[in-house]
């Protein structure tokens, strides 16, 4: 009779352990590195704000730029913004993993299919930069590139 008891007790506190868990891992989800929000690939593309991929200005020198990364090529494809601006990227991708990398500042995201990717960087030398992919992503990935002019 007491044997009964102990059994129940020991798969009581399995399922508590197992459950705090599976809380645990989905906290940790939710705050993974990169502040990722979730999409649907395939609808990414219709999905606002993805469906209008640009720049747009919400402060004085401060934009937000949202952008596609697919095969092969980013959207859009040339950024102009004043010296000293601040810009949040949010970036996805319909198709496979990408990656955004500007040489010369430590931007450099993972762009994940289902996953919407962000980053703040304040651009205070002018010049022209590179925007690269540098996830391999297809027989294109070397002609993925665009450009983000700063004046
Ligand atoms: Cu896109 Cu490599």
């Amino acid at each position: 009779r007491y044997e009964k008891i102990w059994l129940t007790l020991g798969a009581a506190s399995l399922v508590v352990f197992l459950a705090i868990l599976g809380f645990m891992a989905v906290g940790l989800g939710l705050d993974a590195p990169g502040h990722m929000d979730t999409i649907v690939p395939a609808q990414a593309m219709q999905t606002p704000p993805f469906d209008a991929p640009g720049l747009k200005q919400i402060g004085e020198k401060e934009y937000e730029l949202v952008m596609l990364g697919q095969v092969f090529a980013f959207a859009p494809g040339e950024v102009n913004i004043p010296e000293g601006s601040t810009v949040h990227f949010r970036i996805t991708t319909p198709d496979v993993v990408h990656g955004l990398l500007i040489p010369g500042t430590n931007v450099n995201m993972m762009i994940v299919p289902g996953h919407i990717t962000e980053f703040t960087y304040t651009f205070r030398k002018a010049g022209d930069y590179l925007m690269l992919c540098n996830e391999y992503c297809g027989v294109g990935h070397h002609l993925m590139m665009g450009k983000l002019i700063v004046q």
